[in-house]
């Protein structure tokens, strides 16, 4: 039998009582790896997570994680979560909030000590541990969230928006940790709006927009389009026609011709087909586009 992917989601649909359509029709399926999940705020990326974890009920559609049904039993076992919002017992050390969650988790109470020291380094709390969850400010509050979402090496871990506290040694250390995971093999779903983070760290990813997916695949395949700088003379209306079918295109300030969201294997029929209307070319620059260009352009579509 093949083995169930990691998180599979199908026609997943979620109306609010509101009248708000957080997903529309989200597929999926994650198998190995760093997967992104990125869009605007208000995109569905949090719904879709609270869905995954059976938090959240889908109006219609479903789907498993590692093969067990969203929410079930089998599933919640094998499964972290670093929620989006959350708040710890003030008056507990980070220590304590450890030691609930491993209770909470099913985990060997021999093996608590062990297993709590391990995640507060991991999440560069160490010298912490006593200390109340009521005096750590808010980067250190989201460390101690991963490590509760880390706890008991689940195979699949979720994370919504891990960095939004933290400053940059603080992201830096987490996308470390989400490197150390990837090797370990525990399949990473990434929600973020942090573009350049994303593309340091997943292997691939779904763009959402208002609850649906614009564009999804290996983070490579994704960025393989590029702009296109072109200096050139006689150029006429067709000249112009002609590039525009291969991207969107911009004249630049300096005379130049930017073609936006072109496929690099295309450029030299880019470059024939402009030459074909009596232009004369000059140069021809591709740029690879950087994964916030991508998102904004699929955005503005
Ligand atoms: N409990 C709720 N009741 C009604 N509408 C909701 C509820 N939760 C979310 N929504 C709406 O669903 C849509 C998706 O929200 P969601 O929180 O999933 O977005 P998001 O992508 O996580 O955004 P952000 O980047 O701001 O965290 C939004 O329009 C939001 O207003
Ligand atoms: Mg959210």
């Amino acid at each position: 039998m093949a083995v169930a992917p990691a998180i599979h989601a199908t026609h997943v649909r979620k109306l609010y009582g509101n009248g708000v359509v957080a997903l529309a029709d989200l597929s999926l399926e994650v198998r190995s790896g760093v997967f992104g999940f990125l869009g605007p705020n208000g995109a569905g990326k949090t719904t879709a997570v609270k869905i995954l974890l059976g938090l959240s009920r889908p109006t219609s559609g479903g789907g498993t994680i590692l093969g067990a049904p969203f929410g079930s039993k089998q599933a919640l076992r094998r499964v972290g979560y670093l929620p989006e919002l959350f708040r710890y017992q003030s008056w507990l050390t980070a220590r304590e909030v450890l030691a609930l969650h491993c209770e909470l988790a099913g985990i060997e109470r021999s093996r608590w000590p062990e297993e709590i020291e391990r995640t507060l380094g991991l999440v560069g709390l160490a010298d912490r541990g006593g200390s109340r969850v009521g005096t750590f400010s808010k980067g250190m509050q989201q460390r101690l969230g991963l490590g509760v979402a880390l706890l008991g090496d689940p195979k699949v871990v979720l994370l919504d928006e891990p960095t939004s506290a933290l400053d940059p040694v603080g992201r830096h250390d987490v996308r470390e940790i989400i490197r150390t995971l990837r090797e370990r093999g525990t399949v990473v779903f990434l929600n973020s709006h942090l573009l350049t983070e994303v593309e340091q760290v997943c292997d691939s990813v779904a763009i959402v927009d208002r609850g649906k997916v614009i564009a999804e695949g290996p983070l490579a395949e994704l960025l393989r389009t590029s702009s296109l700088r072109v200096r050139a003379t006689g150029l006429t209306r067709e000249g112009r026609a002609a590039l525009a079918r291969f991207g969107e295109i911009d004249e630049a300030s300096d005379g130049t011709i930017l073609v936006r969201g072109i496929d690099l294997e295309r450029v030299p029929d880019a470059v024939s087909a402009l030459v074909a209307t009596g232009a004369r070319v000059y140069a021809v620059e591709p740029q690879h586009e950087t994964l916030e260009e991508r998102f904004l352009r699929l955005l503005g579509q």
